[in-house]
């Protein structure tokens, strides 16, 4: 490992520095205020520069520059706004890199041109409402007919969200067969069916754009199929073993940023009659603090230089994620710290710098798993629980549910199935409780989301509510931004949390911390207008229809004229969906009758788990008797 940068290295650090300098860092503040994405002030930008496609060869549009000179670019970026660097590492490591490394000539051309030359905008979409850190978990899905795969699903806190033209999407094609089973597809903005959720309202890196993705019956065709089928989790996690560079580098950026105008502030504040940077206790943070920054900085040179060699680089990467993150919090305060109450106030750099750099320890890989992914490199994998047998178990935050969605017909019928469902259910609708009990203690609630439009139409759910012999609440926006109700009505993990039977959700699509705090409900009822809405995935009865049509319909036929004042609330039993059926297909040997297990595969002989009975090599055979393959029958 060289421990100095060249001279060409330095030259490209001056070069950023003198325009995030000039062109940055005096709107830092105003972007930050005001989320705005710097397309033209940075993208373009940089464009301009030649450096969106900074470690791409030439030939595809690219810098040719080597992965250190990417790093020192994000870290300038990000030395005056942490948002401004990472458009350019989601950019660049996430949505370009896949391509350059899996895709084909004509994928390369198309795609790959266009992002490094910097006329194009790239992003990637892994996360999802339960496939967070268990990346593996993705329930995205993505089915072949014909010519298309047909892509269903939604991303959640997509980098570039919105403003990308190119998406790196991560889909299921083969369900049941766990991190095997995923494929990676190039997906392009304005394709029918692609949507985007509202950008998200981050405590940091304001100026990047952090969006929903939301898929629809996507026809992605299937030349967009990003190397081969099964292959999308070894391409994700090779993809973020190289952001993870871009992520550190980021972090670097900002505690550097913060370190520098502490220094600045140290050296002209004076307290006790002399400058604050020669009190020992002010002295010695900022040693303290350079030395962080130094090891950091090391730490990712390093990374990006294996890289660069094409040697192993995911635990050092992930080593120099981890590290560069957690001291950027601590480097960061401890600035804030020495700029004492001045530090605190909003328009500071190290305000800003401070509340930027806590995303680094979270995305791309929380530092919890940093830490797995270099433990397994020192350790080896932990074997996996025979039972799970490497398929993932459904999380959905709400639990099991029903899932008995009414969706293209007749609204009156609809509104009668569900009616219908309910009383068959046990719910009695002559007796009712106030609208305004506290929905702690609510037997039955009927809740407004923004879908419900002006608040001239609360009177749709109240209309519903008195109906069902429920009270009112309402999704966090609703109470909190549209002030349709009260705050204390509000219904989600940092609201009031529902306990009681029957929810009703009118015009909310389902957002994370909404649906946990629905997740102990017995009955949970969805009314969207989207059939895609994430409600519908963990709800029991759900109708895919304009509130405006369904909810007097709903209310016309739950009402059963004055109610009788609601019994003490007996918690009902949540109803259980039925068990779904394993999705491979069943071989049995016509020898001895054993049956082949794809979730346990036939380890004894070298056979993964997940292995498709299909997939197994025709020289395999029967462990118990071996007869050839041949002589298994589908059962
Ligand atoms: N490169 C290539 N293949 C890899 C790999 C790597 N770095 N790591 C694992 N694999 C392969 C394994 O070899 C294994 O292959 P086989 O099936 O052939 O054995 C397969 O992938 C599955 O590996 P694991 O069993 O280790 O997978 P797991 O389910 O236990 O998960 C994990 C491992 C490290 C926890 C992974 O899920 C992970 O990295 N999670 C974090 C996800 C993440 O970083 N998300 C961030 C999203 S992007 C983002 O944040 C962007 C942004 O906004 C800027």
């Amino acid at each position: 490992m060289n421990f100095k940068t060249t001279q060409e290295h330095e030259a490209l650090r001056a070069q950023i520095r003198a325009y995030a300098e000039a062109e940055i860092k005096p709107y830092a503040f105003q972007w930050d205020k005001e989320n705005y994405f710097p397309r033209r002030e940075v993208v373009d930008r940089l464009a301009e520069m030649g450096l969106m496609g900074i470690p791409f060869p030439t030939e595809y549009g690219g810098a040719g520059l080597d992965a250190t000179s990417y790093a020192i670019a994000v870290e300038e970026l990000s030395r005056v706004d942490g948002g401004a660097g990472v458009i350019l590492s989601a950019h660049v490591s996430l949505g370009s890199w896949p391509i350059y490394a899996f895709g084909t000539q004509e994928q390369k051309e198309k795609y790959l041109v266009p992002l490094a030359k910097g006329e194009k905008i790239g992003a990637f979409g892994l996360t999802e409402p339960n496939a967070g850190s268990d990346a593996g978990g993705t329930e995205t899905t993505a089915v072949l007919q014909g010519d298309h795969y047909i892509l269903n699903g939604e991303k959640i806190f997509i980098t570039n969200g919105g403003e990308a033209d190119t998406y790196v999407v991560f889909a299921v094609t083969t369900p049941g067969i766990g991190t095997r089973g995923i494929s990676a597809f190039i997906v392009e903005k304005g394709w029918e069916g692609f949507t985007f959720g509202e950008h998200y309202d981050k405590m940091g890196i304001r100026s990047s754009a952090t969006a929903q993705l939301l898929f629809q019956d996507v026809k992605v065709p299937k030349e967009n199929l990003l190397g081969k089928e099964g292959q999308g989790f070894k391409i994700a996690m090779a993809t973020l073993d190289g952001g993870r560079i871009g992520i550190a580098s980021q972090a670097l950026g900002i505690a550097q940023g913060a370190y520098e105008r502490a220094v600045e502030y140290a050296k002209e504040r004076v307290q006790f009659d002399k400058p604050i940077a020669f009190q020992q206790s002010i002295s010695f943070k900022i040693a303290d603090m350079a030395t962080k920054l130094r090891c950091a900085r090391m730490l990712i040179y390093s990374a990006a230089e294996l890289k660069e060699h094409h040697e192993p680089y995911g635990m050092e990467s992930a080593m120099a994620k981890m590290y560069a993150s957690d001291i950027a919090l601590e480097v960061t305060n401890d600035a804030l710290q020495i700029f004492g109450g001045s530090g605190y106030l909003k328009g500071m750099d190290v305000e800003r710098m401070y509340r930027d750099a806590k995303i680094t320890t979270i995305y791309e890989g929380t530092n919890e798993i940093q830490r797995v992914v270099i433990a397994s490199h020192i350790l080896g994998k932990e074997p996996k629980a025979q039972s799970a047998g490497g398929v993932k178990q459904s999380g959905a935050i709400t639990g099991p549910r029903k899932k008995q969605i009414w969706k293209g017909g007749e609204v009156q019928e609809m509104v009668d199935a569900l009616v219908d469902s309910l009383k068959q259910d046990g719910y009695d609708f002559t007796v009712g409780i106030p609208l305004d009990t506290p929905i702690a203690r609510a037997e039955r609630v009927v809740s407004a989301g923004k879908g419900i439009g002006e608040e001239e139409n609360m009177i749709l759910i109240e209309d519903v509510a008195r109906a069902a012999g429920a009270a009112i609440g309402s999704s966090r926006p609703v109470a909190e931004s549209l002030r349709y109700v009260p705050l204390d009505r509000y219904v989600g993990m940092s609201g009031q949390k529902f306990t009681g039977n029957l929810y009703i959700a009118c015009g909310i699509s389902g957002a994370v911390q909404h649906l946990k705090g629905i997740k102990d409900a017995s009955t949970i009822v969805a009314i969207n207008n989207n059939p895609n809405a994430p409600i519908f995935k963990h709800c029991d009865y759900g109708i895919v229809g304009d509130v405006a049509q369904v909810l007097p319909l709903l209310a016309q036929a739950l009402d059963t004229g004055e109610k009788l004042p609601a019994p003490p609330m007996v918690k009902m039993k949540r109803a259980t969906p039925k068990q779904e059926k394993p999705v491979y297909k069943t071989y049995v040997c016509g020898g001895c009758g054993y049956e082949y297990n794809p979730a346990q595969g036939d380890p004894d002989n070298d056979v993964l788990r997940g292995t498709q009975f299909e997939n197994l090599p025709a020289e395999w055979v029967c462990p118990e008797c071996a007869e050839a393959k041949d002589a298994f029958i589908q059962a």
